[in-house]
């Protein structure tokens, strides 16, 4: 096996052994899911030797193609909680002091019932279905293509006709359930059975959103660009709208109780009786303020992070400094300017240098 494959293998098994907490992967580092996707997945290995669980395995074996969607999704999964929090206390950052038998991968969050497990859930969860969809879209795939029940739709009076790839997510939203939904078992204690049932729940809210922000696309046809006749079709939103939609849930996410009885409820006594929506996500327990270290559960707290001086936002200094208050440093930067084209044939610049205060928390 060469080292590439390697690397890729044992980013794969950090990635998703972490997600389904499976078992532990050995003592890596926090670095090991980054770019996990520029290397490809040895599939030549086989399913049997790849860290997953029997029903991983089996469908592994059925489908080795999808190994390299899983990595991608997990890449986009990622990539985007890291997009979407970066200016928050809570900035989705891998934690270095995994412990043994924790994820190394999100580390105490992945775990602790709280809304940051709902994000990470569904974002993962979601991540995996646009990867699928994507691959089935660009006819990669033998049992999933464009959305076929499309074909020769349209109307003909209003001057459109579905045309082009459609996505079809169905096929997507099937794998993603069929790799991450581990059906309830008997577990011992309450708390771990509405964990499972929370972790659940969130990774259908991660796919429903996926699937909620389909959008049609459409171009026009006919003389000089007249529009007279419009080709459309479905299409996957970006993944940076689906993590802005599913921080959107995120912020508006759901306490349940966690006294499971046949479902699981709202913990709002006022409101039990409103149902819980599928979109919505929900979570157990009440999240640590991720101001100060933690180094039992591998929260780096807010020391040293850079803040903004003017921003009201979560990313002031105010706010992510949790009124420690913080320190100004002037940063140096030159660079090229006041470039000049030289007859005949060079550029000829002057270095500037400028300076700005970066502010970092106390
Ligand atoms: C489809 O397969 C080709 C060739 O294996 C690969 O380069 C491409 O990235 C795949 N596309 C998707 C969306 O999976
Ligand atoms: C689960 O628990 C029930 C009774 O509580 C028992 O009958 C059943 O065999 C258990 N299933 C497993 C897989 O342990
Ligand atoms: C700081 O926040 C202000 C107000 O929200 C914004 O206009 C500015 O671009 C931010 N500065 C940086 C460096 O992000």
């Amino acid at each position: 096996m060469d080292r590439a494959a390697l690397l890729g293998l044992s980013r794969l098994c950090a990635l998703w052994a972490a997600l389904l907490a499976l078992f532990p992967c050995g003592a890596q580092g926090n670095w090991m899911w980054l770019g996990i996707a520029s290397f490809g997945v040895p599939e030549k290995l086989g399913c049997a030797n790849l860290p997953l669980n029997s029903r991983q395995k089996e469908l592994c074996k059925k489908k080795p193609y999808l190994l390299p969607s899983i990595g991608e999704g997990a890449r986009l999964g990622i990539q985007e909680c890291r997009s979407q929090f970066r200016h928050e206390r809570w900035n989705c950052l891998v934690t270095a002091a995994a412990t043994p038998g924790t994820s190394p991968l999100f580390g105490y969050e992945l775990s602790s019932g709280t809304k940051e497990t709902a994000f990470i859930y569904a974002v993962m969860a979601a991540g995996l279905v646009h990867s699928v969809t994507r691959s089935c879209s660009a006819g990669n795939m033998t049992e999933c293509s464009c959305d076929t029940t499309l074909q020769n739709g349209g109307s003909a009076s209003e001057g459109w006709h579905w045309g082009g790839c459609s996505d079809d997510v169905q096929y997507g939203m099937w794998f993603s359930r069929k790799f991450l939904d581990f059906p309830i078992r008997n577990t011992t204690g309450k708390e771990s059975k509405v964990l499972l049932a929370m972790n659940l729940h969130n990774n259908e809210a991660g796919r429903q959103a996926v699937a909620k922000l389909m959008s049609v696309d459409c171009r026009c046809h006919g003389v000089s660009g007249s529009c007279a006749v419009k080709t459309c079709w479905k299409t996957m939103s970006s993944f940076e709208k689906i993590g802005h939609l599913l921080k959107d849930k995120y912020e508006n996410s759901v306490q349940i109780s966690d006294k499971i009885k046949r479902k699981m409820r709202r913990r709002d006594k006022d409101q039990r009786k409103i149902p819980i929506g599928k979109d919505e996500l929900l979570y157990v327990n009440k999240s640590p303020n991720y101001c100060v270290e933690d180094k039992k559960r591998g929260i780096p707290g807010t020391q040293g992070r850079e803040c903004n001086r003017t921003s009201e936002g979560a990313d002031g200094c105010n706010l992510l400094c949790c009124g420690r208050g913080y320190n100004t440093h002037v940063v140096r930067h030159v660079e090229r300017c006041e470039c000049k084209f030289i007859w005949c044939c060079y550029v000829r610049c002057r270095r500037c240098e400028s300076m700005t205060d970066v502010h970092t928390c106390k």
